[in-house]
């Protein structure tokens, strides 16, 4: 891609050039539309190295195929890469509605930092907290975006002590809404008192003017713009509480700079474009297995995040999304997969970015390549040339649904031990087995209930063996070890089972079981899972 632009760019400058996020929201919050308001308000551009010259076609809001299509820009369930100000933005996306599954958090692990998009009439919701707590215990920066201020909602100050009091971070406000929610004339510049007056075009379908005065200029008089009193005096107060950004406690996780927007009009949103090249992080060397970081300069090495299947039900195909950590991706290398040291050609296979499948020639770190048909690859995978790493594997997330499965016909038990063993090596499920149950009777364990559909519907079409999924009545795991294990097995409504990476895992109806049995018991060993 920017290999035509910076010919002789290496990959710790093309890195510095790079900012990997994604947007995390409750479904409605408006992150569809953010995500199409960015792309209008960017430089839309294409992997191989072509920029499509459309960018002044406007796009149909809410339709991704006439979107792309119209300004031919690649968008995909995984990625899309836009630029701004000389910056590729590499956007991860987070299925956030009703496939909401561990496949969401996964996504995280490839981000090095997250948007949390709130309504400003609903304030935080509890998607958004389960994915703001994957980004806490990862230590992901957040950038919070407070969204739909073109219509009436809840005070920008009380807001800010939502956001405060449910999450636990420092708000520090770096744009200042001029206008309560619904009345929203433009943005103060907080550390600097300028002011931004916004104005929609019509329909919404171009970027929104904007107007930039001086904080000298910017007077409610100057301006007839009684309401800049008020921002000016609520900014104030915020300074006077010291919430204003920080950079160092921003990427410590420690404070989260908010910004206003209402992205349906575009309003705010490039001045988001601008905070995320200049506040959030670009990739750095990233810790291998053994806590040693990896040169950005080393070698080319990447790890899988995302498996998807079934793309294409006539040729079962497989799309791996790797994140390139270090060095350069060229089309037609060879790498060595950590796992099983064998040498992985990527000569003949495809590569894909996107539903258009466009060819990547070459990628940098911080950038998602997507590899068609890559059967060999697993879900945490390493891939390295010349010098080998091996990335620490993706975090298992607390799993919430449990069902032991068979196979609905006893005839075809290979294939569906073939399917089961597949999906979790894709991190489609969790499986969980125990003595008690036997090894040949699964557990599946899901972070949400469609993952169970998922595997349903595909044990059923690509391994010709349905299965019989029986729910059990647990809600809740911990992980325990062998001594506590025997303990806990003798308990009523407890079952110990484990995860194929060794992991015992003890399962309880609910908190009240776990808290019950935890107070009378402080002996055992029971930690908190990945908590999502
Ligand atoms: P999601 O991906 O987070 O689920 O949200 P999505 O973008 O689909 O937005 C959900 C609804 O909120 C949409 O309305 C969208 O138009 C609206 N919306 C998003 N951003 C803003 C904003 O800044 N201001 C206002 N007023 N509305 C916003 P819908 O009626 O469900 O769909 P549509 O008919 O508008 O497409």
């Amino acid at each position: 891609m920017t290999a035509e632009d910076h010919p002789a760019e290496g990959a710790a400058a093309a890195a510095a050039r790079r900012r990997t996020f994604a947007i995390i929201s409750h479904p409605d919050a408006g992150k569809s539309t953010l995500t199409e308001s960015l792309a209008l308000n960017a430089r839309a551009i294409e992997e191989a190295g072509h920029i499509h010259g459309k960018a002044g076609r406007s796009a149909t809001v809410s339709d991704w195929m006439g979107m792309e299509k119209d300004r031919g820009i690649s968008i995909s369930s995984a990625s899309m890469q836009l630029e701004h100000r000389g910056t590729v933005l590499n956007l991860l996306d987070t299925p956030g509605h009703a496939d909401f599954s561990e496949d969401t958090y996964r996504v995280l692990a490839a981000v090095d930092a997250a948007v949390m998009l709130i309504d400003a009439a609903k304030g935080l919701e509890p998607q958004t907290m389960k994915l703001f707590n994957v980004c806490r215990h990862r230590g992901i920066p957040i950038i919070t975006v407070i969204n739909k201020w073109d219509r009436p909602g809840l005070e920008a100050l009380e807001l800010i002590d939502e956001i405060r009091e449910e999450t636990g971070l420092d708000p520090t406000p770096v744009t200042w809404p001029v206008g309560i929610a619904g009345d929203f004339h433009g943005y103060l510049e907080r550390r600097t008192g300028d002011l931004t007056l916004i104005r929609a075009t019509p329909g919404g379908r171009r970027s929104a003017e904007e107007e930039h005065f001086s904080a000298g200029e910017a007077t409610p008089e100057a301006l007839g713009l009684p309401e800049l009193a008020d921002a000016r005096e609520e900014s104030e107060l915020l300074g006077a509480s010291g919430a204003d950004h920080d950079q160092e406690t921003f990427l410590a996780g420690i404070s989260t700079p908010v910004f206003f927007a209402a992205a349906v009009r575009h309003l705010g949103v490039p001045r988001l474009l601008d905070a995320l090249v200049e506040l959030a992080p670009s990739p750095e060397p990233g810790p291998d297995a053994e806590g040693e970081p990896r040169s950005l300069d080393a070698p080319f090495s990447a790890f899988t995040f995302k498996i998807q299947s079934g793309m294409d039900a006539a040729h079962r195909d497989r799309l791996a999304f790797v994140r390139v950590c270090s060095g350069v991706f060229r089309r037609g290398m060879t790498v060595t997969s950590a796992r099983t040291g064998r040498p992985f050609s990527m000569k003949y296979t495809h590569l894909a970015f996107g539903r258009t499948r466009e060819v990547v020639d070459v990628a940098y770190p911080g950038d998602v390549v997507g590899i068609v048909n890559a059967s060999a690859l697993r879900i945490g995978d390493t891939l390295y040339e010349a010098q080998p790493v091996e990335y620490p594997p993706l975090p298992r997330f607390a799993p919430e649904y449990f069902a032991v499965a068979r196979p609905a016909d006893m005839g075809r038990m290979k294939q569906f031990r073939r399917g089961v063993e597949q999906l979790e090596a894709e991190g489609v499920i969790q499986v969980l087995r125990s003595e008690v149950r036997g090894t040949h009777v699964p557990v599946l364990a899901a972070v949400g209930p469609m993952q169970f559909e998922v595997v349903d519907h595909r044990l059923r079409e690509e391994f010709r063996s349905s299965a019989k999924l029986e729910p059990l009545e647990h809600s809740l795991a911990r992980a325990t070890d062998e001594s506590s294990a025997q303990e806990l097995a003798g308990l009523a409504g407890v079952e110990v089972l484990e995860r194929s990476d060794g992991q015992l895992l003890a399962l309880f109806r609910d908190r009240w079981h776990l808290l019950g049995i935890e107070r009378t018991r402080t002996h055992l060993r029971l930690d908190p899972l990945v908590a999502a």
